[in-house]
């Protein structure tokens, strides 16, 4: 049995992976400040072990590190808008925290770091789609600091030897994605619009699109960057290499409802770039990935979800970053 530390364990994304690796038997401890995690979101995962703790605090870091074999970096403030508002904290928390996960993984003796990492390093090239030897533009103030991470993940495998993964996601969603923050995820928020019969309220013109990724498929690449063997400091693309359209997602979500949803246009957001699709030839090719929950049956789960769950507080927009 090993030993796997999550990061951000308490967030969407973590929250998914500490309860994959819990169903397998596999021993789990999150490392969470609850910044945008929540309590609720640990009974995903039972018999992990929790430390509240701050990837800003060194010492804290390395107390979660001790005795682990493997750790999922996922812990980030994930959101565009509020690295456009606060630059300081987004890259205090996703560049210096990473960099402190891999000293102390380094130092403990961690077997792999796999690094969650963000297709806002691509910024808005206008080439699609998106391929790992593509040079990265980022242009917010998240995509620098996620793009930074994984250039720490490099160095530490060239300087230290340390075995770590880059797994570049596009935009991730499912179920316990957080529609009550205003940096919330767009089909989060359309969902949530979808069940409360509110209109979705979108920034720009509706036709930028998206390499929307159902969790299970960012899941899945996540325990193969652990099982299989791939080249220490590698860069992958996460995603389905398929893309929609905002419009068309809303038009999907009232296909599966069978109601009309109605869309509010708003202004364009700053950092939005207009279309993002990724290239998965890569990970298809080192970790044998392939994607096996598309995007309608993703959506309906989605939705079934939010349905039952009755969504959060209201928020108050629809943000489409790149995430
Ligand atoms: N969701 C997406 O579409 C997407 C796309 C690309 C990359 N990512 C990356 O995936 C990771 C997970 O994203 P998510 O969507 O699950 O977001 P999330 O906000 O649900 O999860 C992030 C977690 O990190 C925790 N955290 C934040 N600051 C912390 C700190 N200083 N110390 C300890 N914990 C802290 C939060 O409390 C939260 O539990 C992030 O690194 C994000 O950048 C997400």
């Amino acid at each position: 049995m090993a030993k796997f530390l999550v990061t951000g364990g308490a967030g969407f994304i973590g929250s998914h992976l500490a309860a994959a690796l819990a169903a397998r038997g596999d021993s789990v401890r999150i490392l969470d400040n609850f910044a945008t995690g929540k309590r609720e979101n640990l009974a995903a995962a039972p018999g992990a072990e929790l430390l509240e703790g701050d990837l800003r605090d060194l010492a804290a870091v390395r107390r979660a590190c001790a005795g682990v074999d493997y750790i999922f970096h996922e812990g980030a403030l994930p959101s565009v808008a509020r690295s456009v508002e606060d630059p300081v904290t987004s890259d205090d928390t996703n560049t210096r925290g990473t960099l402190h996960i891999l000293i102390a993984a380094r130092d403990a003796g961690v077997k792999r770091v796999v690094y969650a990492g963000s297709s806002s390093a691509y910024g808005e090239s206008a080439t699609l789609p998106k391929h790992e030897e593509m040079m990265a533009d980022p242009i917010s103030p998240y995509g620098v600091s996620k793009y930074a991470g994984e250039n720490y993940c490099r160095a530490f495998a060239k300087c230290y030897g340390l075995s770590t993964v880059v797994l570049r996601y596009f935009n991730v969603f499912g179920p316990r994605q957080d529609p009550g923050s205003p940096y919330s995820g767009v089909i989060a928020l359309f969902c949530k619009a979808a069940v409360e019969g509110t209109d979705a309220m979108i920034h720009g013109d509706g036709e930028q699109s998206r390499d929307f990724t159902y969790i299970d498929n960012v899941v899945r690449g996540n325990l193969l960057a652990i099982e299989r063997d791939v080249p220490a400091g590698m860069v992958m693309n996460c995603a389905t290499g398929s893309a929609i359209s905002l419009n068309g997602l809303v038009r999907a979500l009232g296909g599966i409802t069978g109601k009309n949803i109605k869309i509010s246009y708003g202004p364009p957001r700053t950092g939005d770039i207009k279309h993002s699709l990724a290239n998965i030839d890569r990970a298809r090719r080192v970790l044998g990935y392939e994607p096996s929950v598309d995007f309608r049956d993703g959506l309906s789960r989605t939705l079934q979800w939010y349905r039952t769950q009755g969504a959060a507080k209201t928020g108050p927009g629809a943000p489409v970053s790149q995430r």
